[in-house]
């Protein structure tokens, strides 16, 4: 059942290619550039028209929240809130008549973001869901959806679940800046292409797994890890940070790449492995400088770099390289060589790395 694959959880992460396109599939048609989302039906117009966005959602599930947090105010301009299912209902919510509430949840039974979901219909909210399971509670508390089409997922550390959540959230993003007008019909065009370009350029990265390893090799017994990223890449860098964790046992914190200076760069010595998502988008000269603060303190750096950068690699320790991608889409793919160290290190290790300890596949309790 494990396909050959040591674990579920490889198995999962090679599976990429394929829940991405899943994901998908009869809603983008590169050939007329269309996009049609059934599963939203009428409250298309609904998101298009509201003035504010909620997103609720747990773990890795409330990272791929943070990254469609992103998508829709840069596309399609509309106020988003991410929001802790757990924080978000005990906290006497601000929720008005025609807010949209959208869940995020790989297993759709998650107690708090299903809790927080009734809070929200209880107040009038609109309340979508993102869920991958057909059926589950939020599936069907829900008023309407779209579905990540991510298979079951069985390792208990998400890694196909979270790319089909950011590839639906984009979709979403997508659709509802078109009917709102806000975005070009050259981006449009750009982003679809650039959808239907990804499995490919994940089956790429995963072509690369050896390289992965060996780098994976030489940081098995690091205690502390640090992740950065700015923009789309920074949930990526708190994603990258909760998955070592979960499944290595190893302290690892992810931070927005500009945080550093205001408190985590006293933590770095020669021993401090950091890892930045570092690709040629609107914040590469930033992160250049990010980088050189931290090989200044002499921390070891791991680049997670556009394929073909020469100024990068010729500043830090290790690069894992990408394909180019529109910068909006770039999660898709930084997201795949993240889960990877983790995944070897946790081997490595000798970890139980799909069933970790004190952990659960869904968090049916509070
Ligand atoms: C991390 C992980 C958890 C879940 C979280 C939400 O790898 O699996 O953080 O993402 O428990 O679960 P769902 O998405 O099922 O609501």
């Amino acid at each position: 059942e494990k396909g050959g694959y040591e674990h579920f959880m490889l198995k999962e992460i090679f599976e990429q290619p394929r829940s991405i396109a899943d994901s998908m599939r009869g809603r983008i048609n590169p050939e007329d550039a269309t996009l049609l989302l059934g599963g939203l039906g009428s409250y298309l117009d609904k998101i298009a028209k509201t003035k504010r966005i909620v997103i609720v959602a747990c773990g890795t599930s409330w990272h791929a929240g943070l990254v469609g947090e992103y998508l829709l105010e840069e596309l399609a301009r509309i106020n988003v809130e991410v929001e802790y299912a757990s924080e978000f209902r005990y906290r006497n919510p601000i929720i008005k008549e025609g807010d949209i509430v959208i869940a995020i949840s790989q297993s759709g039974e998650t107690a708090d973001t299903m809790a927080a979901l009734e809070l929200a219909k209880s107040k009038g909210a609109i309340i979508l869901g993102v869920c991958n399971v057909v059926g589950s509670s939020i599936a069907r508390i829900t008023h309407a959806g779209v579905y990540t089409h991510a298979g079951p997922e069985i390792g208990v550390a998400s890694t196909k679940a979270f790319t089909a959540q950011v590839t639906v959230l984009s979709l979403i993003a997508i659709a509802v800046a078109q009917k709102k007008g806000t975005i070009s019909n050259e981006l449009y065009r750009e982003l679809i292409f650039g959808l239907d370009a990804i499995p490919a350029k994940v089956e790429k990265i995963l072509k690369n797994v050896d390289k992965v390893k060996d780098i994976s090799k030489l940081f098995t017994f690091a205690s502390n890890f640090i992740f950065l990223g700015r923009g789309l890449n920074f949930p990526v860098a708190l994603e990258g940070a909760l998955k070592l964790k979960e499944i290595s046992y190893i302290h690892a914190e992810g931070y927005p790449a500009a945080e550093m200076k205001h408190g985590p760069i006293a933590l770095i010595d020669e021993d401090m492995p950091v890892v930045f998502i570092a690709i040629k988008d609107s914040s590469y000269e930033k992160i250049v400088s990010n980088i050189q603060e931290v090989k200044a303190r002499k921390g070891r750096v791991i680049a997670i770099v556009t394929e073909g950068d020469t100024q990068i690699p010729s500043m830090v320790d290790f690069t894992i390289e990408v394909p180019r991608t529109n910068e909006l889409l770039s999660p898709l793919l930084t997201s795949i060589p993240l889960q990877l160290i983790s995944y070897y290190i946790a081997v490595l290790r000798g970890r139980n790395v799909d069933q970790p300890r004190n952990l659960a596949k869904s968090v049916t309790v509070e």
